[in-house]
């Protein structure tokens, strides 16, 4: 073997490594925090503030700062129908039906729903 062909060999070994490691990583799901800031998920940061989480980087002021959830969201299943479908409380809201549109997916909605929950 001369020396390119060394490097090729190494090059495909190594692809053969990393490659699967790389799929394994795209396909982690996202946790509820990832789906609230993903643009092609829940793009919660769009419109609202999440001021406890120190992640939550430059957010749109359109909607309410989402802040002190559980005490005026006291009952889980009301702040999850708020995410579910925005326009049952309000059909002029610019929020989009995130449950009835299938924008997350039921799953989704949960992780999304704990995590809002605790901000
Ligand atoms: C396009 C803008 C937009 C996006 C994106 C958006 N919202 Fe909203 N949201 C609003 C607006 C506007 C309101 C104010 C209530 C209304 O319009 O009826 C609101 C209200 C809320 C409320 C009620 C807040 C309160 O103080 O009672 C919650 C909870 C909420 N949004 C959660 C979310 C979550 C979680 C996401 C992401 C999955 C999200 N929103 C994405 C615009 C948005």
């Amino acid at each position: 073997m001369n020396a390119t062909s060394t490097l090729t060999m190494s090059l495909l070994v190594a692809m053969t490594i990393i490659n699967p490691v790389m799929a394994a990583d795209a396909e982690v799901a996202l946790d509820g925090r990832g789906l609230a800031f993903d643009k092609n998920k829940g793009n919660c940061l769009a419109c609202h503030a999440i001021p406890n989480d120190p992640k939550a980087v430059s957010p749109g002021d359109i909607g309410p700062a989402l802040i002190g959830i559980k005490s005026r969201y006291p009952d889980r299943a009301k702040l999850r129908a708020q995410i579910w479908d925005a326009t049952a409380n309000n059909p002029k809201t610019s929020m989009p039906p995130f449950g009835r549109n299938k924008i997350l997916t039921e799953a989704e909605l949960d992780l999304v729903t704990d995590y809002i929950y605790g901000m």
